[in-house]
């Protein structure tokens, strides 16, 4: 399986218009189906009483007033876990702003004011649910692109993130592989588990940071075998810059040999990557060179606006 919209690369909303609104609130993906995204991201992680919830991080620290809703409840690292929380105690919480780690200070600062809206954290389900209302509404398909986060982590705390997400999809009527979803993971062992042993039919993305550099045809090859896609980091594709402007890896290029879709992540117009000096130089690049068939933005805007512009429908 190819790119669902050939052609025209698709619009990932990165945790929501994180951008503009908290990430990983409803509001946030709202926004995004309005301003264009074909995808809306869920980063998923398990409660205590193993409910599904959209959240980034294992712990709360950064986003919530869990410290001062639920003093005492760290665990010696000093960190509020989200698998140490009922739902119910969750729901009690309010999200805001990113704070950048160990600080009260925001980590993008400019973006939406801490303190300036209530907003809370939903379930899977609810979102599920939220994203299905809305694209009805809208007429038009909105697509979901989950994140199993950390299995490792999960099955030693004794939740199998993996399939418990596949259920949630399935329960929701996502089970085909019809391009409303992506699986997407960075634990390798975990994505061949789906396909393998859990039988899953959906496309499943291998995420890839920049560690260790862009991987070998080989790699590519043997991602192919369980995989219909990659998320690399756009560091593993901005090289720098040469005398024309920006420069590239041949990432894209060889991962389109191998057959595998790429949807690279994470276009911040406030953290550009290596060699570009504005966003416009990133989806030149990225969209408009190399072709990838996709891209991961907490600005949606930007990207559909750039898509709407030089690759129309
Ligand atoms: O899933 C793509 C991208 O979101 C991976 O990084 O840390 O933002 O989940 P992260
Ligand atoms: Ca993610």
């Amino acid at each position: 399986m190819r790119a669902t919209l050939p052609g025209r690369p698709v619009v990932i909303a990165h945790r929501g218009a994180s951008g503009y609104l908290p990430e990983h609130t409803l509001v946030a993906k709202a926004l995004a189906a309005g301003m264009g995204a074909d995808y809306l991201e869920q980063d998923v992680v398990a409660t205590r009483d193993g409910e599904l919830i959209v959240f980034h991080d294992l712990v709360l620290d950064a986003m919530t007033d869990v410290a001062t809703r639920f003093p005492g409840r760290q665990r010696a690292d000093g960190c509020f876990y989200c698998i140490d929380f009922t739902l119910a105690e969750i729901r009690e919480l309010t999200i805001g702003e990113r704070r950048a780690a160990g600080s009260c200070s925001a980590r993008f600062p400019g973006r939406f004011p801490d303190g300036a809206g209530r907003f809370a954290i939903p379930t899977f389900a609810e979102e599920m649910a939220f994203i299905r209302g809305l694209g009805d509404a809208m007429g038009r398909p909105l697509g979901l692109y989950p994140e199993v986060k950390d299995p490792a982590w999960h099955r030693r705390h004794g939740i199998d993130l993996g399939a418990r997400v596949l259920e949630a999809l399935a329960d929701a009527g996502y089970d085909a592989a019809d391009g409303r979803v992506f699986v997407q993971c960075f634990e390798a062992a975990e994505l061949q588990r789906l396909r393998t042993d859990l039988g899953c039919r959906l496309p499943l993305v291998q995420l890839l940071d920049s560690a260790g550099g862009p991987p070998s045809a080989a790699a590519l090859a043997g991602i192919a075998s369980y995989a219909q896609g990659i998320g690399p980091s756009l560091r593993l594709i901005c090289a720098g810059r040469g005398a024309g402007g920006p420069i590239a890896t041949g990432l894209v290029a060889d991962a389109h040999a191998a057959g595998l879709v790429v949807h690279p992540y994470t276009l911040r117009r406030e953290e550009l990557p290596a060699g570009c000096d504005s966003v416009d130089e990133v989806l030149d690049l990225v969209l408009g060179q190399l072709r990838a068939d996709g891209l991961f933005t907490d600005f949606p805007d930007l990207v559909a606006g750039w898509v709407g512009r030089y690759i129309p429908g």
